[in-house]
């Protein structure tokens, strides 16, 4: 099997300890991946937004373990999390082929967000991303190389292991994931950053607006096996990479209305393809109706580039440029925070991807 990184073989060396730190943004998919196949590989190219104030904090200390076998303790938000912690568990035994010196290591791990857990927003992109940035950092470290720079490559490739959505949180401003013509350097195995973006995409807003912070009641995992099924799922992914052909003609251009057509015709889709799947389900919420509905009379009548988008949740991503901030407050003000579960806002924009904690 060949790697598109080099794999760090030396696990007989001489170390005792270490720490690694990262901060890695959640991302806003504007052209949405959903529908995968084989190891964590998607059905379509996708393309996102990468946040900044929805974060994941992550620190590893490391040590060497005598015996083999990968030796494992997480806090989340310190507190022990069984749930995550065998989450966490799971995925890094799955990668060792990857990391074999994860097989000779005890990791003391600890994690917190930005943003509440249950806030109804995604935390698997930011925190898969920060615990793979935290791997190939120590590995990295053991394996001798002095550079702080990280292997971004082989970051989003792990990370894509954990989520696939997770592989585009490494990449800093825009970033796009699946083999497509159109993007320079693009695989199915990892993320890469977009190139030839207008300034104005560059700052970004992306306000989630929380109607509900109640768990969804169908998984993301269920819902991409039930693209399988959906008669609809091969138009769907022809159409999601017609649409990225044209997303990167837009954002080289700055047209900001064609860009927010785009969007909201994304969100639409992906919730169309959830109420046509079989079982069928809805995940917006009446509240994510009347936004919408809020959302689109405001842009006709005051002509002001506000628009939206949706994750696979019923919370609303406002999306607009910064020029509009001013206007922007005051419409979630004026119309939108009635909608919201009280009042929750968690304001976001485009941001410069991971950063080093220590
Ligand atoms: O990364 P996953 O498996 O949680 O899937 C994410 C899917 C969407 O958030 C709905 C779309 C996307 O591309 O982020």
């Amino acid at each position: 099997m060949s790697y598109p990184f080099e794999i760090n073989n030396q696990t007989h060396v001489d170390f005792t300890e270490g720490k690694v730190g990262w901060r890695c943004p959640s991302n806003i998919a504007i052209v949405k991946y959903w529908g995968k196949h084989g190891r964590q590989l998607p059905q379509n190219a996708s393309l996102s937004f990468t946040l900044s104030n929805a974060h994941t904090d992550t620190y590893i200390d490391y040590k060497k373990k005598e015996e083999k076998g990968l030796g494992l303790s997480f806090l989340f938000e310190n507190k022990t999390n069984k749930a995550f912690e065998d989450k966490i568990r799971l995925f890094l035994k799955s990668v060792i082929e990857y990391f074999p010196i994860l097989d000779h290591l005890y990791l003391d791990i600890s994690s917190s967000n930005s943003f509440p857990h249950s806030s109804g927003i995604a935390s698997s992109a930011s925190a898969m991303a920060a615990i793979s940035m935290c791997i190939c950092e120590i590995d990295q470290q053991i394996a001798g190389i002095r550079s702080t720079e990280i292997d971004i490559k082989k970051a989003s490739y792990l990370a894509r292991l954990g989520s696939g959505s997770a592989s585009r949180s490494v990449i800093p401003d825009l970033a796009e994931w699946g083999e497509h013509y159109a993007i320079d350097g693009s695989s199915d195995l990892f993320a890469v950053n977009v190139s030839e973006v207008h300034d104005v995409f560059k700052t970004f807003h992306d306000d989630i607006l929380i109607i509900s912070a109640a768990k969804k009641s169908v998984s993301s995992t269920a819902g991409h096996a039930l693209m399988d099924g959906n008669i609809y799922s091969e138009a769907r992914y022809q159409q999601a990479n017609e649409r990225i052909t044209q997303l990167k003609k837009i954002l080289k251009s700055g047209d900001v209305n064609a860009f927010g057509e785009l969007a909201e015709d994304e969100a639409m889709t992906l919730h169309a393809l959830m109420m046509c799947s079989d079982p069928s389900y809805v995940l917006m919420e009446p509240g994510t109706l009347d936004m919408i509905r809020e959302i689109r009379t405001y842009r006709q009548e005051t002509g002001i580039p506000i628009y939206f988008t949706l994750d696979a949740g019923p919370n609303i991503h406002l999306l607009y440029p910064d020029y509009v901030s001013a206007e922007a407050e005051n419409f979630i003000n004026e119309e939108l925070l009635k909608y919201t579960e009280n009042g929750r806002v968690i304001k976001d924009k485009v941001g410069n991807g991971p950063q080093k904690l220590v």
